[in-house]
């Protein structure tokens, strides 16, 4: 008997940083869109679980010990429910690995509703959503998906209106980047300015709830940017590149290096892809349309 869960990457139309809190954590305005390329995450009975295991192209980079978000939430809802967590974790892996498309929290929220079907724990939804809260702070939005809001650390969601579907490019860098480490050079960068309080902008979330591409390109910002680009400066290579193939939009997708491109239509996405694959300036490209639905049983 084993439990499969389709878990969603995403992108942050809007991701707006505060300062540094005292705990170290930033209050976020940022707004996710779930976005169809999918991690699949399988639970089996196994006695000497929880074990990891993982395939697909970025397999290796995927730490497969108890660190691993798909362990610590099985882990988290089996100490809850007074169990052992007696699992084999499968993740066929396809969300890029440290590419700020929230792909170690798709599998943190994959394996917590696996697990939760496999245990028939009863849980409730928003018990689910309190330990994907304490996992990380995107891990709550894996599993809801769609589109919402996430103040706070990004964890307190309130699900948003969307219109239509929006295409996308994303671009797969060469390399990782660790998000904690775009977040020290965002402080970094911002010492001795000040620094706004973050908030939703009221036209971006407009152009959402419309469905409309151009009023979307017009509003999509993200704080970490320049952090993200000064510690991965050929990033902007790729930007460019992405702009000059008819890219509506172009920006880096939440901490990077994952760049993401908004196309007028599927035809567009398409050839935006194939001028990324051919400029050099990205390992692949891929299109992906959203919003897509959250984690499911499948
Ligand atoms: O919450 P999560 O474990 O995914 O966050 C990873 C790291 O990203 C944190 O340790 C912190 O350095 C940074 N972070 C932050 N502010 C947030 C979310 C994440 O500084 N709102």
């Amino acid at each position: 008997m084993s439990v499969t869960v389709r878990v969603p990457a995403k992108v942050n139309v809007q991701l707006a940083v505060g300062a540094a809190r005292p705990d170290g954590f930033h209050d976020l305005a940022n707004v996710f869109l779930a976005v169809g390329l999918h991690d699949e995450v399988t639970v089996t009975p196994c006695a000497d679980g929880p074990r990891v295991t993982c395939t697909g192209p970025d397999a290796d980079q995927v730490p497969l010990d108890r660190t691993n978000l798909a362990a610590r939430a099985a882990v988290a809802l089996a100490e809850r429910y007074g169990r052992d967590a007696d699992v084999h974790i499968h993740i066929a892996k396809d969300i890029p690995v440290a590419g700020g498309m929230a792909g170690g929290s798709a599998d943190g929220a994959g394996a917590l509703l696996a697990c939760d079907a496999l245990w028939g724990t009863g849980a409730s939804r928003e018990e689910l959503l309190g330990i994907c809260a304490e996992l990380g702070s995107d891990v709550p939005f894996s599993l809801v998906g769609g589109a919402a809001l996430g103040t706070g650390r990004g964890e307190r969601l309130t699900p948003l209106e969307v219109g239509g579907t929006f295409h996308w490019v994303f671009a797969m860098a060469t390399r990782g980047l660790s998000t904690p480490a775009v977040f020290r050079e965002f402080d970094r960068l911002g010492e001795g300015t000040r620094i706004p309080e973050p908030v939703a902008s009221p036209d971006l979330l407009a152009a959402l709830a419309k469905g409309d591409p151009d009023a979307l390109a017009a509003t999509v910002t993200n704080d970490l940017q320049p952090a993200a680009l000064s510690l991965f400066p050929e990033l902007a290579d790729t930007l460019t590149a992405g702009r000059a193939a008819g890219a509506l939009a172009a920006l880096v997708s939440g901490s990077g290096p994952t760049t993401a491109f908004l196309a007028r239509d599927a035809e567009s996405a398409a050839g935006i892809a194939e001028a990324l694959r051919v400029s050099g300036s990205c390992r692949t490209a891929r299109t992906a349309a959203g919003p897509v639905p959250g984690a499911v049983v499948i």
